[in-house]
């Protein structure tokens, strides 16, 4: 059994332009998901002659991740570097509206590419929430819409803030891993911070769960017990450690706001048709908002265990891996093809497997357990100030304001708690009985 631990004018296309660089955000390395195996960290390929391309194993970050984008990008980063204080004032989207439309073929590299998204990402939402829920836009300007369009093209991932932005958004400062920071601020800054923060810490505690994959399923194509009995005890173990990292939400500097930190226009009532992305598209399109339901984590424990969700539950996840970075997607892939697991402990009768086994089955429904404390306490208490019309003035328009799609919706369009719950439960019932 499981115990639960604790409208715009219209503006001419230019190339990029030269530009006095903008000021660095924050200095130091980003965090950042590396795809391709060509970067030389790549996660050793599961079965011969296969490539995952996914290079999870690159968190920590590499110090040569960058913090600013070349000069020519120059009027991005000065828009993104001064965020909070263009949507306090309410002046950001009049200064959308006469940033040049710079093209993005002149980036270079997936961490130029990576970097742009972020930052186009943080422009778009703080463009489109300035003024609130009620105040949102119908259409995002060409000379955003393209240009974020054109990099998310390039890197395989939607044209809006998703969870390998998050990622990407932390750069330690040194000395490391003692002091993390936001490369990009926007109001409520504070506890924007904490959630990014704690959503790293818990992707790098489940750095030696990753390797253990790879390592479980070599050790089961080579019919390795005691290599097999080892990486289920690392992957235990780093699943414990996982909840020990979420378990840092409840520092209050820690403490998110989630009106800032779950923007979507898919199955949300504040932007019930979507959004135009002028230049790009003349129908709206819908996409739903960063969520750690994106994150490739997860999805690989599953697929390792053989955790089967509910069909609903399954559609929803499946969509969330839509918006992994396309090695990360493949990497996930490939454990579902790979030899069960499950299976292959049940047929070897090996009581001390089924044991290592289980124990991670129950160390993730044990995490799944522990999230749910954590959305209860945030989100449910959030939603209900809402509802009740007590919400505290923040520092922002959209601070202290949950979105009203929290009331009855997760950001995905699922009843947040029946789809938890209903993820925790199956997460459980993938123990094998003796
Ligand atoms: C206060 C902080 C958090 C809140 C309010 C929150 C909220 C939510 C919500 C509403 C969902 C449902 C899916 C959706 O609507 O997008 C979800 C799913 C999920 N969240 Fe969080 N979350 C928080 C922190 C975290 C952290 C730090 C992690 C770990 C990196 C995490 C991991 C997940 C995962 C993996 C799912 C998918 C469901 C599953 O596989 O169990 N969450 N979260």
């Amino acid at each position: 059994m499981c115990v639960s631990p604790p409208t715009c004018p219209r503006r001419s296309v230019q190339g990029p332009i030269s530009h006095p660089s903008a000021s660095v955000l924050r200095r130091g390395t980003a965090a950042e998901c590396h795809p391709g195996p060509a970067q030389g960290r790549g996660l050793p390929s599961l079965q011969r002659g296969v490539q995952p391309g996914c290079s999870l194993t690159a968190l920590p970050p590499p110090p040569s991740t960058k913090t600013e984008l070349p000069a020519p990008y120059g009027p991005w980063m000065e828009i993104a570097h001064d965020l909070p204080q263009l949507i306090a004032s309410h002046r950001l989207r009049s200064h959308v509206h006469q940033m040049p439309q710079l093209s993005a073929r002149h980036l270079r590299g997936r961490e130029e590419l990576h970097l742009a998204h972020l930052v186009l990402s943080f422009i778009t939402m703080g463009y489109l929430w300035q003024e609130g829920e009620e105040g949102t836009v119908k259409v995002l300007p060409q000379n955003l819409a393209v240009p974020f369009w054109e990099v998310s093209q390039a890197l395989g991932l939607p044209p809006i803030l998703c969870h390998a932005d998050f990622v990407a958004l932390v750069t330690p400062v040194w000395p490391l891993h003692r002091n993390l920071d936001t490369i990009i601020s926007l109001p409520g800054a504070e506890s924007l911070r904490g959630f990014i923060l704690v959503t790293l810490l818990v992707e790098k505690a489940a750095v030696p769960g990753i390797k253990a994959i790879v390592q479980a399923i070599h050790a089961i194509l080579q019919l390795d017990h005691e290599t097999l009995h080892k990486a289920l005890q690392e992957l235990a173990e780093a699943i414990g450690d996982m909840t020990k990292a979420l378990a840092r939400m409840h520092a209050p500097r820690y403490q998110p706001d989630c009106s800032v930190s779950l923007c979507s226009w898919k199955d949300n009532p504040a932007m019930p048709g979507g959004l135009v992305y002028e230049g790009v598209s003349d129908e709206p399109l819908a996409y739903s908002g960063g969520s750690a339901a994106q994150s490739t984590v997860l999805h690989a424990f599953d697929e390792l265990l053989g955790i089967r969700h509910s069909e609903e539950s399954s559609a929803f996840l499946r969509r969330m891996r839509q918006y992994m970075p396309p090695p990360h997607r493949a990497f996930v892939e490939e454990i579902r093809r790979a030899p069960p697991l499950r299976q292959h402990v049940l047929s070897s009768g090996d009581a001390r497997l089924r044991a290592a086994f289980n124990r991670c089955v129950c160390a993730l429904a044990d995490f799944r357990s522990y999230h749910i404390t954590i959305v209860t306490k945030y989100i449910a208490v959030a939603a209900a100030k809402a509802k009740a019309g007590r919400a505290e003035p923040g520092d922002g328009p959209a601070a202290g304001k949950p979105p009203s799609a929290l009331e009855t919706k997760g950001t995905g369009g699922s009843h947040i708690f029946s789809f938890l719950k209903s993820v925790r439960d199956t997460t459980r019932e993938g123990v094998i009985s003796a």
